[in-house]
């Protein structure tokens, strides 16, 4: 007996140590639902020079434009197939006044931008000139509407102008302006924040002003409006079961949640290029909390929404870093490094993991603001770590979820410690399979073993994002330091895929015929 124990402790503990210790099995037959492409949306507010000084260029500009919309920044953005684009706010929506951004620019009134730097706002980019861009990009249009300082009135007006087809007031107004044909905007936002700049509501009395609101933007013809409620601060889980009670779930297309990476601390949130492995690893597991916050309001959502009708849409998230020495602090300029890839390839993942539930996502914010995908200075423009991510991660959108069993070292620091590695995948519709992995940590390359069912006759190929430093970024004078490029490291064999992934890199690996 005391032998035939033995033997078995020391099969266990040989079968234990065969087991490599980074590993992902996946079955494709076990694939789960669609990762919806608004997944990887876009947010564009009026905030320093994301509009103005970015997308928009001065009247007689010597840049490249279409009626002042910058082309360079067109075709980036096309590149990528950003599906959707969140605008005007932000805590800009809710003092944002419509009817203030229409007709003669001459005419348009002013305004204080009280949020972001006390600087006037001239609206001379207002609903005509988004949705132009928004058909320059070929990116559905989501706007968001004003509760906190606007009316039932104002929002309800601000649909009927954009979608009715017919004789009305609106209509009339918006062909009057130049557009005869309504715009048909489905994706629609009923306030931002509301907790906080959006009119520090309660969620109770938020819930009450929703069904106002919501009950006057109207549904014309077949511009059937998905309406967006605004939602929690990341962790209040009170105020999403507060809207799932006292919403009616066929009022809603989705909930918002709001959630930034912070290094440090709100009041001092660190350098987005100047930091060490401390503020790195901070900011890794403030990246990673994602996971837990989509998880939780999730749950609560079951609870009343079992059949996962009404969406979750991290309608704001990113990396959150102190501005560029010398910027306005108002504008919140940003650099974007390479850990600024890895966090947007980390939580991308968690997205497509939690597909089932989340079905739109907005990065803070498409240019020059926070987690930018592009920068510009002038006439020169770039595209930062993130921007390529997007690019990588395109093949996810639309394509069906195939659910990972992932077991990962640990990256340690001192005496905390986050995994290693995270990963997703999905299955295309010419049924092609891409893999997404990321190691967060910054020393140490990490032997991976992924096996996937029935993929013997498929042959794999990688591209990878890494560099020297974390802390490495693309400069004007260096636009194309950090650009993602072909990885030679997958070996295949059968079903089995084996690799060593980089420190601080993100590998997409295709498996296709
Ligand atoms: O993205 C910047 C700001 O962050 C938004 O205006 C606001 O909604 C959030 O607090």
């Amino acid at each position: 007996m005391k032998h035939f124990l033995t033997l078995i402790l020391t099969l266990s503990v040989v079968a234990l140590f065969a087991q490599p210790a980074n590993r992902i099995v996946a079955n494709p037959e076990y694939s789960k639902n669609i990762i919806s492409k608004h997944i990887y949306g876009h947010f564009s507010e009026h905030l320093g020079h994301c509009i103005y000084g970015g997308y928009f260029v001065d009247e007689g500009s010597t840049i490249p434009n279409t009626r002042r919309i910058r082309t360079d920044i067109v075709d980036a953005l096309k590149k990528i197939k950003i599906p959707n684009l969140r605008w005007p706010g932000g805590c800009f929506a809710d003092e944002y006044h419509w009817n203030d951004g229409i007709g003669l620019r001459s005419e348009r009134p002013k305004m204080v931008n009280t949020n972001w730097g006390g600087v006037t706002e001239d609206n001379s980019f207002g609903t005509h000139e988004f949705l132009d861009l928004c058909e320059m990009l070929g990116t559905e249009p989501y706007i968001c509407g004003n509760v906190g300082s606007g009316t039932v009135a104002e929002m309800s007006k601000w649909v009927e102008y954009l979608n009715f087809d017919g004789v009305s007031p609106m209509a009339d107004l918006r062909k009057k302006n130049g557009h005869d044909k309504p715009w048909k905007v489905r994706f629609w936002g009923v306030g931002n924040e509301n907790w906080g700049c959006g009119g520090s509501m309660t969620a109770e009395f938020y819930a009450d002003q929703y069904r106002r609101y919501a009950t006057y933007a109207r549904n014309y013809g077949d511009a059937k409006l998905m309406k967006i409620a605004g939602g929690a601060n990341s962790g209040d889980y009170h105020w999403t079961e507060t809207l799932m009670k006292n919403v009616p779930l066929n009022m809603m297309w989705g909930i918002s949640l709001h959630y930034y990476t912070i290094p440090k601390t709100w009041a001092s949130k660190g350098s987005a290029t100047a930091f060490g492995e401390d503020e790195y690893f901070s900011a890794m597991k403030s990246c990673l909390h994602m996971e837990e916050l989509v998880s939780r309001h999730s749950a609560v959502m079951d609870q009343y929404d079992p059949e996962k009708r009404v969406a979750l849409a991290v309608d704001e998230w990113g990396i959150w870093t102190d501005v560029e020495p010398g910027t306005n602090p108002g504008f919140l300029f940003q650099q974007n490094s390479l850990r600024d890839a890895l966090i947007a390839a980390s939580t991308l993942n968690i997205f497509n993991n939690h597909s089932d539930r989340v079905r739109m996502s907005n990065l803070a914010q498409t240019v020059n603001v926070l987690q930018a995908l592009i920068l510009t200075d002038k006439e020169k423009m770039l595209l930062t770590p993130t921007y390529h991510i997007y690019d990588l991660y395109q093949v996810h959108q639309e394509a069906t979820l195939i659910p990972l069993v992932l077991r990962t070292k640990d990256y340690v620091l001192g005496n905390d410690k986050l995994p290693a590695l995270n990963a997703s995948a999905s299955r295309d519709k010419d049924g092609n399979i891409h893999i997404s992995v990321v190691n967060i940590d910054p020393t140490n390359a990490q032997d991976l073993q992924i096996d996937i069912a029935g993929t013997q006759a498929l042959k794999a190929s990688a591209q990878i994002l890494t560099s020297e430093k974390y802390t490495d970024h693309n400069t004007f004078e260096k636009p194309n330091a950090l650009k993602p490029a072909p990885f030679a490291g997958t070996k295949k064999s059968g079903e089995s895929i084996s690799l060593k992934v980089p420190a601080k890199s993100v590998v997409m690996i295709t498996l296709a015929k």
